[in-house]
């Protein structure tokens, strides 16, 4: 491979620059487009953004030339909230929620979450790397660079880790890269249901400071509804997370108005993520605290709900808001950040500009990575995406399908179209 890399004849670049820190407000919607524009990447890192005749300047004869064809170039997504992680589906599941049971009804009945960690303790290690490679393509070939990763379907300390492990070896073994996140309270764990402060303790002395000793995370979230983690229980795990060094995220306000984004607040997480019920008092707390929310416009979706979170509301407040897909085998089978954009755009009104700041430089801010990923900057890590189109509003508009023509990381080649017509298919 050549030490460096053009890509140019892009109709556009939407490079994202702009100040270094998360946007908010009007700045939602400024995506610092390049019309006729090129990259010029060196040693997996962006050195030049601009106009075609500016980096055609720095191509050399040891230069690979991509010809973008008159496509659209973003950053790669960076998807801030999913659980990739499982073994099993629940196909089963999907298709009695057709038929009117509800995700709640089938949770209570030990389907829903419980039903996938029954699967996932039974399955090794590497059957869910396995799984997991195969779910880190449909990210790739979806535009994502980028994902957070929760741990949850264990629920033992030793599944936890297998969990958390997967992940790990997920970062080293794909091109995709993840971040990871403990999710060990994502529900009570049928054992421990009649004695539940038991969990919260077998959380706090023992998965904590084990997670934090193998350094396996670099953040802790809990799912704070009234029927799973009430807000004390939550403040307690968040607590002693905190104390050991990892950030803070929390599933709030996704089934009920419960507290969870004035907890969120309260402990100064790093997000608060769902926030369907959220009111105007927890969007005000999460405000003064600097807490990014997090949509999830996939679950609400998915679950036939109509009930999304007040995206306006929060823009019109000063957050910085992100979206994302929550991929799960439950309440968000979905991979695609194009999806969710073109129903954040939909039933949220929020403009194709405002979703795809919300999945690029905000979502690199949620995780720590402003400075690394979600823009197209020189120094920043050459992770980017040639779209089969020539405006970039086309990713929300033609929607249920995938739009990435060659995605990068790291400069290098991780997903390619095949273009292949029946007629060649056939010789
Ligand atoms: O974010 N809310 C809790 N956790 C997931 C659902 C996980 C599942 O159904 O397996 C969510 O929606
Ligand atoms: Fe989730």
């Amino acid at each position: 491979m050549a030490a460096s890399l053009a890509i140019i004849n892009c109709s556009q670049v939407v490079t994202l620059a702009g100040p270094a820190r998360p946007r908010v407000g009007a700045e939602l919607r400024q995506l610092s487009v390049i019309e006729d524009g090129a990259l010029f990447v060196r040693n997996q890192r962006i050195e030049q953004v601009g106009k075609r005749s500016d980096i055609e300047r720095s191509v050399d004869e040891t230069c690979d030339v991509i010809d973008a064809g008159g496509r659209v170039v973003l950053p790669g997504f960076v998807d801030a909230h999913t659980h990739p992680v499982f073994a099993g589906t629940r196909a089963g599941e999907f298709e009695e929620r057709s038929q009117g049971a509800t995700y709640q009804e089938i949770a209570a009945r030990g389907g829903g979450i419980q039903s996938t960690v029954r699967a996932t303790r039974n399955a090794t290690l590497e059957e869910l790397v396995a799984a997991g490679k195969r779910y880190s393509q449909w990210f790739l070939r979806n535009g994502t660079t980028t994902v957070e990763a929760k741990s949850g379907y264990g629920l033992t300390l030793e599944d936890e880790l297998k969990l958390l492990r997967a992940i790990k070896q997920l970062d080293q073994e794909t091109p995709l890269r993840y971040v990871s996140t403990f999710l060990g309270a994502h529900d009570i764990p049928p054992e421990y249901k009649s004695r539940r402060e038991e969990y919260v303790s077998l959380l706090i002395n023992e998965m904590l400071p084990r997670v934090a000793e193998e350094k396996l995370a670099e953040y802790c979230d809990v799912f704070c509804e009234a029927k799973v983690f009430t807000v004390d229980e939550s403040r307690q795990i968040l607590s002693s997370a905190r104390s050991h060094g990892l950030g803070l995220r929390v599933h709030a306000d996704q089934l009920s108005l419960s507290g969870g984004a004035e907890l969120a607040a309260e402990l100064r997480a790093v997000t608060a993520d769902h926030l369907e019920y959220a009111d105007i008092r927890g969007i005000g707390a999460l405000k003064s605290a600097n807490v990014q929310s997090v949509f999830l416009p996939g679950s609400v979706y998915a679950l036939g709900s109509n009930r999304y979170p007040p995206a306006r509301e929060m823009i019109d407040a000063g957050l910085a808001i992100v979206i994302a897909t929550d991929f799960n085998p439950g309440s968000s089978p979905t991979p695609s950040i194009p999806m969710v954009l073109s129903i954040a755009a939909t039933q949220m009104k929020l403009s194709p500009a405002e979703g795809i700041t919300a999945a690029t430089i905000n979502a690199s801010y949620s995780l720590g990575r402003g400075d690394v990923i979600g823009s197209l900057e020189k120094g920043k890590m050459a992770d980017f995406v040639i779209h089969d189109c020539e405006d970039y509003r086309e990713i929300p508009y033609f929607f249920g399908m995938e739009h990435p023509w060659q995605v990068y990381a790291g400069g290098q080649l991780a997903f390619a179209l095949q273009e292949k017509l029946a007629t060649d298919l056939r010789g």
